[in-house]
């Protein structure tokens, strides 16, 4: 483990120009610097490097973070190899703690938890290359399926004889003990294998190591199961794999898109055609843990289904996970009776490239079309699916893919885009709600007290609530600062503006605004950032819709007013100049402020449902990732709290 204090140094020493600098051409703008995005395709640069703020930050595809953050992204590392990567750059000798005998124990038994599957892995290739019945039966299935010698050793591909025990006497022999064996699911317990007779699958982690086997049957039978699976292990958790994402992660950077498959073969089929971005779900749903490994490497996720109609329905579900997780995905339907693997050894790489790109349908509009086609005609049924679309669109966080999907839906739909618009805003804006009638009223000017929260009648505490209740003010003073403000320089020596620096740090939290025309001003701040145009006074005043304009009226006109009642509302000082001249200042509390606020209701909702989870015996993971969760919002309100000279009770 390193110590706290070498991971400071490590930090303080990073200079987010020159640890981006050895992987992105950067051009100096102003006292920035600026580039093409590594993370996503673009011809322009809207990549930023900030050396005074020792941040990076891209306007299009909204990354954005310090050098260790760059590093952990761009390099696909941990936090504690990021910083050891770092040290290496920056020659820092890092201090680690000896570790305690209970972490050494867990590392040696993962250790050699790898090592009993290496031995396996081994084993079965080696029956599948150097036996006779390997050869005769085992290969011949292979090559028979269409596969190349080639592919079966980059798969590392075996076979399990049918003998009862081969695989389990060997490893004994060799010194792997029976109990390794068996809580790999290797051999049963009194011994036997349990891969027999089956051509066999190693499943990788990203880095190359096999955590688990798929055996597959090579005859049809019936009676038993096509493939039998290692159970979940210490270093096998299903839900968190990817079958041949070790394979393909290289390629899916370069393509920055990702295949999602059914099955083994699928993924091995394809890679021998050249089509190397793919990974398999291995036939259950999409979780969580899946979405976020492939977002490491891509935002774009192209599903792959057969052409049978109940697939396709039954993989809509789950797909929501991976619009929160803003992902742009897109479903291809495979022609009648063709999977990737028939389909691909049939037409070949070329036209199978084509037909993807031909087919890859967006699954939003996707599923508008599935709806639509079962709500022909019956007004109670469109009804019903506007809203159930709204539903899905609300799904996504980023505002901008949002009104991308709100457009491409209204066509499809034929419905009025400020009715869609509506219907979202009331499902973000219920769910906001939902949340806040958990929460007790909090005190102007003191700290939350959540104890109270608890046992406080339902419904008692919403009532009276003024309709700028709560976050208003400050997401107000926000709208304000960017419709006033938001061209003027953030401060002399910087580049950036007032806008971009509100950008910046509000996006994380955007999907926590309150008040939608509040979050307006900010959606449309955002798109003229990005459409690299200035964010005036007067684009505001002379927008096309009205609610807009009479808000910029209205916040312009009384220039002064939110900084009178300042220092009561939000009990910090702010500058006695009149607020035009202190733009920096005054945007930098209001955002710590809001963004206090935002994250101490994150910590709010997480540990009601830490607590649920607790409650209903919930997976350990989920749990385990709302900890997580807890601390990491813990450190940054506290860190936040100390910024404002405020104290974080508990
Ligand atoms: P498929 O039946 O489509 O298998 O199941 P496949 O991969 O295309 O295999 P071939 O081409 O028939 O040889 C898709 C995936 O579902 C999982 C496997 O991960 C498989 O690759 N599956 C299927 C099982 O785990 N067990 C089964 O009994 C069947
Ligand atoms: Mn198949």
């Amino acid at each position: 483990m390193i110590l706290q204090k070498s991971i400071q140094e490590v930090i303080e020493a990073s200079k987010i120009e020159e640890v981006v600098g050895d992987f992105v051409n950067l051009r100096r703008r102003g006292v920035n610097l600026a580039g093409l995005c590594p993370f996503h395709h673009e011809k322009t640069p809207s990549f930023y490097v900030s050396p005074a703020k020792n941040i990076f930050k891209c306007f299009g595809c909204a990354k954005g973070g310090t050098p260790v953050q760059f590093v952990m992204e761009h390099e696909n590392l941990s936090f504690p190899d990021a910083i050891r990567y770092l040290a290496r750059k920056y020659k820092i000798e890092l201090e680690e703690t000896e570790a305690t005998p209970e972490v050494l124990e867990e590392q040696q038994l993962v250790e050699s938890l790898y090592l009993v599957n290496q031995f396996a892995s081994q084993f079965f290739q080696d029956q599948l290359v150097l036996t006779d019945k390997g050869k005769t039966i085992g290969l011949a299935y292979f090559k028979h399926r269409g596969f190349k010698e080639e592919t079966i050793r980059k798969f590392g591909l075996g076979f399990a004889p049918e003998t009862g025990d081969a695989l389990t006497r060997l490893a004994v022999e060799k010194g792997y003990s029976n109990d390794l064996l068996r809580s790999l699911g290797l051999c049963s317990s009194s011994d036997r294998d349990f891969f027999r007779n089956r051509v066999m699958f190693p499943i990788h982690n990203l880095s190359g190591k096999v955590i688990a086997f798929a055996g597959r049957i090579m005859n049809k039978d019936p009676k038993a199961p096509k493939y039998i699976n290692s159970p979940e292990t210490d270093i096998y958790q299903k839900s968190k794999v990817l079958f041949g994402a070790f394979q393909a992660k290289t390629a899916i950077r370069k393509e920055d898109a990702c295949f999602l498959v059914e099955g083994y073969t699928d993924v091995i089929s394809l890679h021998q055609n050249g089509i190397e971005n793919v990974v398999a779900s291995s036939g259950t749903s999409l979780t969580i843990g899946q979405i976020r490994l492939i977002k490491r490497f891509t935002n774009n996720l192209v599903i792959l289904y057969d052409g049978d109609q109940a697939g396709v329905r039954a993989a809509l579900r789950g797909l929501d996970l991976a619009l929160e997780e803003d992902m742009a995905v897109r479903v291809v339907i495979l022609p009648d009776g063709e999977d990737p693997d028939s389909f691909v050894q049939k037409v070949g790489k070329e036209d199978f490239s084509v037909f993807i790109k031909n087919n890859a349908q967006d699954i939003i509009q996707l599923e508008a079309g599935i709806l639509l086609q079962q709500s022909a005609n019956d007004p109670t049924k469109r009804a019903e699916l506007i809203g159930h679309i709204a539903h899905t669109i609300s799904r996504v966080k980023n505002p901008i893919r949002r009104d991308e999907y709100i457009r491409n839906v209204r066509e499809l739909l034929q419905v009025d885009e400020g009715k869609l618009v509506l219907e979202i805003n009331r499902i973000l804006q219920k769910e906001v709600e939902k949340f806040a009638q958990r929460q007790e009223l909090e005190p102007r000017g003191a700290p939350a007290s959540s104890e109270q929260g608890a046992g406080a009648a339902p419904g008692a505490s919403e009532k009276g609530i003024a309709p700028e209740f709560g976050d208003g003010y400050q997401e107000k003073d926000i709208a304000r600062l960017l419709i006033t403000a938001g061209n003027k320089r953030f401060d002399s020596e910087e580049e950036l503006t007032v806008a971009e620096y509100v950008l910046m740090n509000i996006e994380d939290v955007l999907a926590e605004f309150d008040q939608p025309l509040y979050k307006q001003v900010v959606e449309i701040t955002y798109q003229l950032v990005m459409d690299k145009k200035e964010v005036t006074l007067d684009f505001f005043l002379h927008h096309p819709e009205e609610s807009i304009r009479q808000l910029a009226i209205n916040l312009s006109s009384s220039p002064y007013e939110y900084s009178e009642n300042w220092e009561k509302r939000h009990d910090i000082g702010l500058s006695q100049n009149p607020p035009e001249e202190n733009h920096r200042k005054d945007a930098e509390n209001l955002i710590k402020r809001f963004k206090l606020r935002k994250i101490r209701r994150f910590k709010e909702r997480n540990a009601q449902k830490m607590n649920d989870l607790f409650q209903a015996n919930g997976p350990d993971e989920e749990i385990e990732a709302c900890m997580q969760l807890h601390l990491k919002l813990k450190a940054i309100e506290t860190q936040l709290a100390k910024e404002l000279g405020t104290v974080v009770l508990k």
